[in-house]
């Protein structure tokens, strides 16, 4: 298996000595090319997870292992992306899209050709010259998806990278990340409080539950490529999913359907 995670468990300590358990028991295989979505409410635990599996953080015990070789550091294979998009300001958007490959071993040329390359991935070729500010959210998010696909990372860490997008950019942004990371043969962690978005985008769905952060129950989704959000394969498999956050009798789930 690509990614094995067995018996994690991630504690943090508080000024006053307290632990606290934000992940307990996590284990998970992911295999090479899959799109895996962790889905759970705010607290469950969801960025320690991703960060534990990228090496930025260290598991109290367990192991987290990348082919085979235990994790304890952060790889140059690997990138992530976060909600901020964190572009560089002062840079355009060619450059900040640059900025991965400056310590390869690319001319200067080569770094142009791949920029450009992946700008048209994201259907930004138009503005390769401007900078970060003049760019709407959904554009900024996407000059960070060609800055992350250009150093033809491993493995992509996703931090609900679409939460401060409006609905209609967000399902765009939705159906370009997965055709582009189908192309590009990508293994995807993809964390996201978003049941739809994660019907959408995942090859399984990880659910997970708070206090402490655990794997509630892990669902595949098999439901052919491009999903619609009405079909019935769609709708049968949110209501399960909604039905791991409340139960039958709660009359609370018609809210948030
Ligand atoms: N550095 C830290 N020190 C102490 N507690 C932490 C630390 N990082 C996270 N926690 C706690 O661990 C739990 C899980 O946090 P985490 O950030 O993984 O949640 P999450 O599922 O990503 O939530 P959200 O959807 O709000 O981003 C939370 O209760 C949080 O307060
Ligand atoms: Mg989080």
């Amino acid at each position: 298996m690509y990614i094995e995670i067995e018996h994690a468990k991630k504690h943090f300590s508080h000024p006053d000595g307290s632990l606290f358990v934000a992940l307990e028991d996590v284990s998970l295989t992911i295999k090479k090319g899959e799109f895996i979505c962790l889905l759970g409410q705010s607290g469950c635990g969801k960025t320690t997870l991703l960060n534990v599996i990228a090496g930025f953080e260290k598991l109290s015990s367990g192991t987290v292992k990348i082919e085979g070789k235990s994790v304890n550091k952060a790889s140059e294979k690997n990138v992530m992306i976060f909600q901020n998009y964190g572009l560089l300001p002062w840079r355009s958007v060619r450059r900040n899209v640059e900025l991965g490959l400056e310590s390869g071993s690319y001319t200067r040329t080569e770094r142009r050709k791949i920029a450009e390359d992946y700008l048209k991935m994201v259907n930004l070729s138009d503005f390769a010259d401007r900078y970060p500010c003049s760019l709407s959210g959904g554009q900024q998010q996407r000059v960070a998806i060609a800055r992350a696909l250009a150093v033809k990372p491993d493995i992509l860490f996703m931090d609900e990278p679409f939460g401060a997008l409006d609905a209609i950019t967000r399902g765009k942004m939705q159906h370009d990340l997965r055709k582009i990371v189908d192309r590009e043969d990508c293994t995807v962690i993809f964390v996201t409080h978003d049941i739809d978005e994660a019907i959408f985008l995942a090859d399984r769905i990880v659910v997970m539950t708070p206090n402490p952060g655990k794997i509630k129950r892990i669902f595949p989704v098999n439901i052919y490529q491009p999903r619609y959000r009405h079909e019935p394969d769609f709708v049968e498999l949110r209501e399960q999913i909604l039905r791991e956050f409340f139960p039958k009798s709660d009359r609370r789930i018609e809210y948030f359907i």
